[in-house]
């Protein structure tokens, strides 16, 4: 290896292992409640020494807005079709934005 390369590790590579997410593509977040992944198996937020340093503070904001949004109503996508991702810098987003629609308390 030639000195000054760099070397990134790929959590999208990581977390579309077939092995470890079958049929890796597919929306199922109920694959959470099947089993536990260990920390080389899911790292949204990093590993090592440069894990994100906003761990605590996203999850707890995550748990505050979906808690929020989900007791004053629901939201159903509003265009067919699945969700195009585009990379944004070394993570990815949605392409365009996500249309949803509210539908009202459950
Ligand atoms: C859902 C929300 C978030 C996700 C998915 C996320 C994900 C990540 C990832 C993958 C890394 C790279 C870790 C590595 O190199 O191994 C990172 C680094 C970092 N994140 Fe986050 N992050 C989130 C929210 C936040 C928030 C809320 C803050 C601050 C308030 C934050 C601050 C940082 C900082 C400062 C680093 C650089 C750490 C370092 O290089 O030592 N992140 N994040």
């Amino acid at each position: 290896m030639e000195q000054g390369r760099i070397i990134l590790g790929s959590i999208y590579s990581v977390h579309h292992q077939e092995e470890i997410y079958p049929d890796s593509k597919t929306f199922r977040p109920e694959r959470f409640l099947e089993r536990q992944f260990s920390a080389t198996e899911f790292m949204p937020f990093g590993g090592g020494s440069r894990r994100c340093v906003g761990t605590a503070l996203a999850m707890a904001e995550l748990a505050i807005a979906l808690g929020t949004w989900i007791k004053q109503g629901n939201f159903a996508l509003d265009e067919p079709g699945p969700v195009q991702p585009q990379r944004r810098g070394v993570t990815l987003g949605q392409k365009g934005g996500v249309k949803m629609r509210f539908i009202g308390p459950v």
